[in-house]
């Protein structure tokens, strides 16, 4: 019998997601539920499913997993809800807004026999493929690193400017590559560096430097108001005499030696939803509500993603370099 999954949050990434799930034969799209009654109605004929309002309304639908694909303050009450009721969660990033809410699902998900997985969905996406595979198998061993993340605007949605919906711009777009730095290079040991406030009512632009606990050293840039000017996405690895180089989601390279032909793929013809990684991570958390897998992005993932974003948020109002990881909250 196929799984029932509902969705909360009926934006642009909800009906991401829905647009996969009805894809998959696992899956039956049981509801679509959101505050704006005509947004559930709209993507709910879409795809087939049953409009709601709420999270209890389509608890009460006998859902086995949600998505939340609300605006980023709104995810932890939800998450908790839903993991409390033994119900699996698929969480868009950010997994909180603040480390006392991250807290509370990483608690959450450790108590309940239901699982979570946070959207971080570049994982997923070839080009980061490329250069996790090149690593995970010792072909590279990074040395240092140098990673840009910008923002063409924050206009779109409306929200996020607004630092009480997001958390502010870093838990917007660049926690996906704090995610990835994590992912692609272990425990980061000490951030230090520097930020403006220029466009927005909030720093939005960053300079940092980055240290791991492996000994690797990186450069992290970020600003909020670049336009949509390629590249706006960008990872470079150096081993020795070795780069691998990620552009946008579009492509990647290898280049293993001075003189060695250059590997590459282009992934500029995929669909986006692939190239992006957004289908490969909706089937792994169908497979792991199917209990075939554990999640693919852990709560535990989630939670030190926002101690990283935590961390520089310290760093850049005090001055000062912050050692991780940082003390966590008290339980509530
Ligand atoms: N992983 C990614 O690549 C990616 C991409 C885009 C957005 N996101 C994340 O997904 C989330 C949603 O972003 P979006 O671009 O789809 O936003 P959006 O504004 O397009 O959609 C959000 C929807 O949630 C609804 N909503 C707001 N509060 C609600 C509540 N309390 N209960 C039920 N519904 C509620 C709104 O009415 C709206 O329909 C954000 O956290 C964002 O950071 C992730």
């Amino acid at each position: 019998m196929a799984a029932k999954i509902g969705i909360l949050g009926a934006g642009f990434i909800g009906r991401v997601h829905a647009l996969n799930l009805r894809k998959d034969s696992r899956v039956e799209l049981a509801g679509i539920a959101d505050v704006v009654p005509e947004a559930a109605a709209r993507l709910a004929g879409e795809v087939g499913a049953r409009p709601f309002q709420s999270l209890a309304q389509l608890l009460d639908a006998g859902v086995r997993a949600i998505y939340v694909t609300t605006p980023n303050a709104t995810h932890v009450e939800p998450v908790v809800m839903a993991l409390g009721a033994g119900v699996h969660v698929f969480s868009e990033k950010p997994m909180a807004t603040n480390l006392a809410g991250a807290g509370q699902i990483r608690d959450a998900a450790r108590k309940s026999k239901a699982l979570c997985q946070i959207g971080f969905n570049r994982r997923f996406a070839n080009v980061y493929k490329f250069a996790k595979r090149l690593i995970a198998d010792g072909t590279v061993v990074p040395k240092v690193a140098h990673m840009k993340m910008n923002r063409g605007e924050l206009k779109q949605p409306p929200w996020t400017s607004d630092t009480a919906v997001t958390g502010g711009f870093l838990y917007e777009t660049p926690v996906h590559l704090f995610d990835m730095m994590r992912h692609l290079m272990g425990e980061v040991a000490e951030v230090t560096g520097w930020a403006v406030r220029s466009v927005y009512n909030e720093p939005d632009g960053f300079a940092l430097l980055v240290r791991f606990r492996s000994g690797v050293i990186a450069t992290f840039a970020t600003v909020a108001h670049t336009t949509w000017l390629f590249p706006f996405e960008r990872v470079e690895i150096y081993g020795e005499h070795q780069a691998v180089v990620t552009e946008e989601m579009e492509r990647a390279f290898f280049s293993s030696g001075i003189r060695a032909e250059v590997q590459a793929i282009d992934c500029a013809q995929m669909p986006f939803e692939e190239k992006w990684g957004y289908v490969e991570e909706d089937r792994l958390f169908i497979d792991a509500v199917l209990g075939e897998r554990g999640p693919a992005v852990t709560a535990e993932d989630g939670y030190r993603a926002t101690q990283l974003v935590e961390a520089v948020y310290r760093c850049v109002r005090e001055g000062n370099p912050v050692t991780l990881p940082l003390k966590d909250p008290a339980p509530r």
